[in-house]
């Protein structure tokens, strides 16, 4: 078999077999081979499609890249929640130590940014020190030891992922439904998580753009897991608009530990709410999803999510310090506020423009292995239905070049759309897919 003759199967529209897919896996993992065949491949995938049977074998070749961790032995129920990425997306940061706050196990393997969109694991390394590397001995040690464990794919676990989405990154081949689902569950698939809560985001800040597409993809990646005999419920969730107002590194891991004191945005706390009550219900810790919102709002507010969050932190070689006094986090040279140039009710503030120009304020990479600056990035404060007075502050820009801030600045202010009629806030769901 040859790299090339796949490629070209791809290129034509054809349906590869499970050989060609695992041999064409394998190799890429091995570097046998390219970055540049891997590429033009995920390329021809964008543009032609899977049908679920080559996605599902993908996804197995993915998983089956390194190795697959087995939890049976170490605990009876191990949770996982995964999102398909969005602008503002902080969700796994609050909602990860809240469900271990209520007495479950999430082992989490994360992503890095994708696109326009934020990675968990960039954000959590804006606290120094922080490990997202773990090997497959220490996720285990972790997990039952601290009952909670926040890394990335590693030369052991999901090597393949690993790969492909630094590349994916960078050639424009993120929003692919075969892709995104064989990322996501062949991670969920190595890290041995048994109940996974899948929440895929719908919008102008999301890779699927229609709920048709959102809802396909969410029953597909949960069809996977149940071939895999894992059981997954997927949450439609909106992305027109930045979740929560942080946009940027660290600037979203100090939203998220507001959120975990008991504050933060409405909008994100809400969601992390309903996200983290699918997991206990999932992690049968509740057994009504009313019961679940309660159990979870409590925990946020009295204090042990934010004791868990240090706990991870704590575990993975960060510095506690930057948890406890989130100020000292990285700061940007410049914090521009910018004033709202006209009064009126907001009708759209455009999370895809916000996540590109986050990205090219230095947030997100341009090439693979780029350096990410963690302190940079834009707090937008207005949520779609406010109504905003001319001249109140709009969004706060963190830069450290003034050029690139000068840019952001046009780009984030025509991200907003006005309209001088009341205008109705945007849901936060759209569904559930079980
Ligand atoms: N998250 C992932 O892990 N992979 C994707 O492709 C998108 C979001």
């Amino acid at each position: 078999m040859r790299a090339v003759d796949i490629i070209i199967k791809k290129r034509d529209g054809k349906e590869l077999t499970r050989d060609e897919i695992r041999f064409f896996v394998a190799g890429f993992t091995r570097g046998t081979v390219t970055d540049y065949q891997a590429s033009a491949w995920a390329m021809a995938v964008l543009l032609k499609g899977m049908t679920d049977r080559e996605t599902t074998q993908l996804t197995l070749a993915m998983a089956d890249s390194g190795e697959k961790l087995d939890l049976s032995g170490v605990v009876d129920l191990a949770l996982d929640k995964h999102s398909t990425g969005g602008v503002g997306d902080k969700t796994t940061l609050v909602v990860e130590p809240l469900v271990a706050a209520c007495g479950l196990r999430v082992g989490k393997m994360s992503g890095r940014g994708l696109g326009f969109s934020g990675g968990t694991l960039d954000k959590m390394e804006s606290i120094p020190g922080f490990r997202t590397d773990l090997t497959k001995e220490e996720f285990l040690r972790q997990l039952k030891e601290v009952g909670l464990v926040l890394t990335g794919q590693t030369s052991d676990l999901a090597p393949a992922d690993g790969k492909l989405y630094a590349l994916r990154d960078v050639t424009g081949t993120v929003p692919a439904p075969p892709l995104i689902a064989s990322s996501v569950m062949s991670k969920k698939l190595a890290a041995g998580a048994n109940r996974i809560v899948l929440d895929v985001k719908v919008g102008t800040g999301a890779f699927m753009k229609t709920q048709e597409e959102a809802r396909s993809l969410a029953k597909l990646m949960v069809k996977i897991a149940r071939l895999a005999g894992r059981k997954a419920v997927a949450l439609l969730s909106d992305m027109n608009q930045p979740l929560g107002h942080a946009v940027g590194n660290a600037l979203e891991v100090k939203e998220a530990i507001e959120t975990l004191h008991g504050g933060g945005p409405t909008d994100f706390r809400q969601h992390a709410i309903e996200v983290a009550s699918q997991l206990l219900l999932l992690g049968q810790a509740e057994k009504t999803l009313s019961a679940a919102r309660k159990r979870a709002g409590v925990t946020l507010k009295d204090g042990s999510a934010f004791e868990r969050f240090r706990d991870l932190v704590s575990a993975q070689g960060g510095d506690v310090r930057y948890v406890d006094d989130p100020s000292l986090l990285p700061r940007a040279k410049f914090v521009e506020e910018v004033p709202a140039p006209r009064s009126g009710y907001l009708k759209w503030v455009d999370a895809r423009q916000i996540g590109e120009a986050s990205v090219a304020l230095g947030a997100g990479r341009a090439k693979k292995g780029d350096p990410i600056d963690h302190a940079v990035g834009i707090v937008v404060l207005h949520k779609v239905g406010d109504r905003v007075a001319k001249g109140a502050p709009l969004f706060t820009l963190h830069a450290n070049d003034q050029t690139k801030l000068e840019a952001a600045r046009a780009q984030v202010l025509a991200a907003h759309q006005w309209s001088a009629k009341k205008v109705k806030p945007l849901p936060l769901f759209y569904g559930t897919v079980k």
